[in-house]
């Protein structure tokens, strides 16, 4: 048996969003959440474990890292060894492929491409479902992207039950323009907001009621698939999530004046009947849901207040899976 596998995944965007956890160990929401894959950003990951390796290993990008990521990815690991019952140490490499200028490095792609590689690495044979556990224990987002396409991640009881579940495949005529605001490193960090936010804002029960009513919406309109109501439920959730933080002690905002300016942008060509809606994350930079067919007009519009390398037109991606042994071949592994 081979002990190495090279696996890809996409990241997602929460159109109902994860904010907040219930147990910081396991990882385990306060809310069921609700994103869609995304096609143009993914990270290529290859993982080796082998009885000779004193120690764990991780490059990134091609760069050797610290001790703070590596034993990040250490403990990460270790849950697939002990599921194995193994002691095996392991060389990680992953390539991000996210548009440089655009600052959208995500932890969600980064841990789901790990997950799947080390669950082939080691034949555990693991399924999509329980790999997400696995998954969701390196970041919550991260439980989501092993599917493609809606994906829901239910809140669970338990550890075990914590899991993703696919929605819908999404190929109908629905997309994302992506608004690179900026790529300065986060004042505060998404685990930090929401732990600050669950502790001290008095909006925060509101908005774990509210986006209950949310995600049972929103299915419904992917059901029907209406796209109205998809975008309107989506951006109306992120705007509760985001206003949960200016309740909090002491408040914080992840705006930038840049992304006042592409919300105001979408709600212009909304009004001039080009439905668009905005989602927000941890971090300054817009999202913009649409219809795929009508992306390239929303991207003139905001062309005419960010340059072209801020903005990422992309449809819907894909779960997870193995690479090919030509993409594999673009690669300069270190093996
Ligand atoms: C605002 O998954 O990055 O993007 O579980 O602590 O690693 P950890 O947090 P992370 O948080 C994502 C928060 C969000 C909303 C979402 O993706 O659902």
């Amino acid at each position: 048996m081979s002990n190495q596998a090279y696996v890809r995944a996409h990241t997602n965007i929460a159109l109902i969003k994860y904010w907040g956890k219930r147990d910081e160990i396991d990882f385990l929401p306060m809310n069921s959440s609700l994103s869609m894959t995304l096609d143009k950003l993914y990270t290529d990951t290859m993982v080796v474990f082998d009885d000779s390796f004193a120690q764990d290993s991780f490059y990134l990008n091609g760069e050797k890292q610290g001790e703070k990521e590596t034993k990040k990815i250490s403990k990460f690991l270790d849950l697939f060894r002990e599921e194995k019952k193994t002691a095996m140490r392991a060389r990680v490499e992953s390539i991000n492929h996210v548009p440089t200028a655009a600052g959208l490095a995500s932890s969600a792609s980064a841990f789901a491409a790990l997950a799947g590689a080390a669950n082939l690495a080691l034949g555990l044979d693991l399924d999509p479902q329980p790999l997400s556990t696995f998954a969701r224990r390196g970041s919550g987002s991260a439980t989501r992207s092993i599917y493609g396409g809606f994906v829901e991640w239910d809140m669970g009881t338990c550890s075990d039950d914590s899991f993703a579940v696919p929605v819908d495949d999404a190929s109908w005529d629905i997309g994302m323009v992506i608004v690179a605001v900026n790529q300065k490193a986060k004042e505060v960090s998404s685990r930090i907001g929401m732990k600050r936010t669950v502790e001290t804002s008095p909006f925060y029960p509101a908005w774990v009621e509210s986006a209950k009513k949310d995600i049972q919406d929103i299915k419904a309109a992917i059901a029907a698939k209406d796209f109205i109501r998809l975008g309107e439920i989506t951006e109306a959730n992120g705007m509760k999530m985001h206003g949960t933080m200016l309740g909090a002690e002491p408040p914080f905002s992840y705006w930038e004046p840049d992304s006042i300016v592409a919300i105001k942008t979408a709600q212009t060509l909304r009004k001039q009947g080009i439905p668009c809606y905005v989602t927000m994350d941890a971090g300054p930079n817009v999202k913009v849901l649409c219809r795929l067919s009508q992306a390239e007009t929303i991207k003139q519009a905001l062309l005419e207040h960010f340059t072209e390398d801020k903005l990422i037109i992309t449809k819907p991606g894909k779960g997870i899976r193995e690479l090919t042994a030509a993409e594999r071949a673009v690669y300069n592994w270190n093996d």
